[in-house]
């Protein structure tokens, strides 16, 4: 049977570029996104690129319904397919939430997706996977689960979470032959961050000692090597795809004062 790998919040960007990579290598792609027409019409993109099987699911993320969840993957069963591979990369980014005045039910929205949905997904993911003997669950997390940026409380917060979240799936589901590690990104190269100016001017070459931040792409190398084969003796770990922003305390200066 061909390897099959499911990727949340898939329909563009980082989730599409992960698609992208399994794709390549000739696993089928189930496609997730809060849409249906998004999450169908990256599917077909997938098949007419890479002439692999793809289908688009939709979900939503807000509430916690585990039947929807079950229903997913119940589906996948019917198509054919226990899961090898879930790559969790949807989030809710929390972004504007002033820790001073944030509404407790947008704070713990944050939680319900990040937290409780992306539990309900690697579940349910595990279950197909200790059927089939192994797998992979990768979690996209953030370097902001470790050194934080200014008022996303709930959003790191919750990426550190998914950093022990992972490490328990790595503990408890070992025996069934399943690994979970996940991809710490700094900052990505999205269409966000081309149209912020101080972070195109500021951010990239100061904070970082190789002076440039993820691309879609990096991000994807690092899910696929996590999510596949490649990596078989890794489980429980983290890789950080950030340029060197997490190992650098200070931020670079001018690197012409030195010759003076
Ligand atoms: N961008 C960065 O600089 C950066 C840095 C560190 C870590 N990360 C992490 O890398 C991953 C991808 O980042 P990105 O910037 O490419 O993310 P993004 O495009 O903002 O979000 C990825 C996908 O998640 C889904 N999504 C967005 N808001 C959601 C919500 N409130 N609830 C559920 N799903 C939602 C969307 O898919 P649908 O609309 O199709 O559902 C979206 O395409 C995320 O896990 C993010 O936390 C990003």
């Amino acid at each position: 049977m061909k390897k099959s790998v499911f990727v949340s919040g898939a329909h563009d960007g980082t989730g599409f570029a992960i698609a992208s990579r399994f794709a390549k290598e000739g696993y089928a792609v189930f496609v997730g996104s809060r849409s249906i027409e998004k999450a169908e019409s990256a599917a077909k993109k997938l098949r007419d690129s890479f002439g692999v099987f793809a289908k688009g699911y939709a979900y939503q993320t807000a509430v916690l319904d585990e039947k929807e969840v079950q229903s997913i993957f119940a589906d996948i069963r019917k198509e054919g397919y226990l899961l090898d591979t879930l790559v969790l990369n949807a989030a809710n980014l929390g972004i504007g939430q002033v820790s001073l005045e944030v509404d407790i039910a947008d704070f713990m929205g944050v939680f319900t997706t990040n937290i409780g949905w992306n539990f309900l997904m690697a579940r349910e993911a595990a279950k197909q996977m200790k059927e089939k003997g192994g797998g992979a669950i990768v979690f996209i997390g953030s370097n902001s689960s470790v050194r934080v940026t200014e008022n996303r409380c709930a959003y790191c917060s919750s990426k550190s979470a998914i950093n022990a979240m992972s490490k328990s799936f790595a503990v408890d589901f070992g025996k069934y032959g399943i690994r979970s590690n996940c991809v710490l990104p700094g900052m990505i190269k999205t269409e966000r961050w081309e149209n912020n100016v101080n972070n195109a001017k500021y951010c990239l070459p100061n904070y970082t000692p190789i002076e440039d931040i993820a691309t879609f792409e990096d991000v994807a190398n690092a899910a696929y090597f996590l999510g596949s084969e490649l990596s078989r003796n890794t489980t429980g770990a983290e890789i950080v795809v950030d340029g060197g922003m997490l190992a650098q305390l200070t931020p670079n200066i001018n690197r012409e004062l030195w010759k003076k």
